[in-house]
């Protein structure tokens, strides 16, 4: 999927976590990827995530109710009039289509980008007034919505109580427009916004982006920092002068403490390790993806000289640092590649390209083939041919 008609230079100046914005139709040609039978047929298995959101209107009140999946085969076939959604997370890691909407989207960065969440709404459905804490491009693709804008939310914006709903207890329209198939519009972190479906058979394919809190940096950086330490690296205060009152805590013995930290959580280099593995960690790292039978390098080799060929697989992250002008730090499912020569060259092809295909030519140095064997034994590759 591509656009003809966008100018992301000016999207980025003007609107990325700025200002939302309307974009009629860029698409070359449209064609929505998923139909509303193949959604509903992902919501019922396992290992999917899904949410089956349903509004029944007594008197003025809508009373909201959630339910996560995997939903039961007959759960479609009960609902009745009232407006209901459906909503599946990460389709772009079962279908190849999805996935290839967020190729027009990565002038943003890989690392930045979180998952295509995918949702249906039959006439009047809808996930209720509401903000998120990351950007989103909302993609209509099929059928109809009208996007209602509010102002902006943060934490302390008053929430109607909900056991699993956050649906904001006020919501001031201040846009709103009615979206057609391919149509988009993108709306910055904190913006209220409220999508409902205009007739049956709407879709809407949400790129949802992700942005670490400064909380969980720093809690997941020092947990995994600690895991490294020592009882005996302690404080330690050779040279001590008397002081003049022993009940004090001198500038000096605060210095040296604060010091034990801040030494520890200045070291930028161990910082980027951590954090390329942290972020490379996939969505669902429960998944096990590795293969039943791992395959040393030399069987790799055999299978690539027979004409096969290997591919990210669509669920893995994938990112990388630069080191200098020969060595980066490929980043891949949580673990970390130091990758010289022909395997760094390797790593930044598979992380530039949306379906980098590893043919035997790629592969001429004993070193790039062992990279990609650990690469294929953790799961992050697959035979292109099993991917059909
Ligand atoms: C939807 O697709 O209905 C909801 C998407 C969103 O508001 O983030
Ligand atoms: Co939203």
């Amino acid at each position: 999927m591509q656009f003809s008609n966008f100018d992301i230079d000016h999207f980025l100046a003007e609107h990325w976590q700025k200002k939302p914005l309307l974009i009629r139709n860029p698409w070359t040609e449209w064609r929505n990827p998923v139909t509303p039978d193949e959604l509903g047929g992902l919501a019922c298995e396992d290992h999917i995530e899904s949410r089956l959101i349903t509004q029944s209107q007594e008197a003025e009140h809508h009373n909201w109710e959630a339910e996560n999946g995997p939903l039961p085969e007959d759960r479609f076939s009960q609902l009745h009039k009232a407006p209901w959604t459906l909503l599946v997370q990460a389709v772009d890691q079962i279908v190849p289509d999805v996935a290839a909407l967020i190729t027009p989207f990565r002038f943003i960065p890989d690392w930045r980008i979180d998952d295509v969440m995918v949702s249906y709404a039959s006439d009047g459905g809808g996930v209720g007034p509401h903000f998120d804490h990351y950007d989103v491009f909302l993609i209509q693709g099929l059928g109809r919505r009208r996007w209602q804008l509010g102002g902006r939310c943060d934490d302390s914006t008053e929430l109607l109580p909900h056991d699993h709903l956050r649906l904001l207890a006020r919501f001031d329209v201040q846009d709103e427009w009615v979206l057609e198939a391919g149509d988009i519009l993108y709306v910055p972190p904190g913006i209220a916004h409220n999508g409902v479906a205009i007739g049956d058979d709407c879709m809407t394919y949400s790129i949802g982006f992700r942005a670490p809190s400064r909380g969980e940096l720093i809690a997941d950086w020092s947990d995994d920092l600690i895991a490294g330490m020592r009882d005996d690296d302690r404080y330690a205060d050779p040279g001590l002068s008397a002081q003049d009152n022993p009940g004090e805590i001198t500038p000096a013995a605060i210095a040296r403490l604060h010091n034990m930290l801040t030494e520890k959580l200045n070291d930028r280099a161990a910082f980027t390790r951590w954090f390329g593995r942290y972020n490379s960690t996939p969505k669902y790292p429960d998944i096990e993806w590795q293969p039943e039978i791992p395959l040393a390098s030399h069987t790799i080799k055999q299978h690539l000289s027979d004409g096969k060929m290997l591919i990210r697989n669509p669920a893995s992250r994938y990112a990388f640092v630069r080191h200098d002008a020969d060595n980066v730090l490929l980043f891949v499912d949580g673990e970390c590649f130091e990758c010289a020569a022909e395997a760094s060259q390797l790593a930044q092809k598979i992380c530039a390209q949306d379906h980098a295909l590893i043919d035997l030519q790629s592969i001429t140095s004993d070193d790039a083939l062992q990279f990609i064997a650990s690469l294929y034994n953790q799961g992050s590759l697959f035979w292109a041919s099993e991917m059909e």
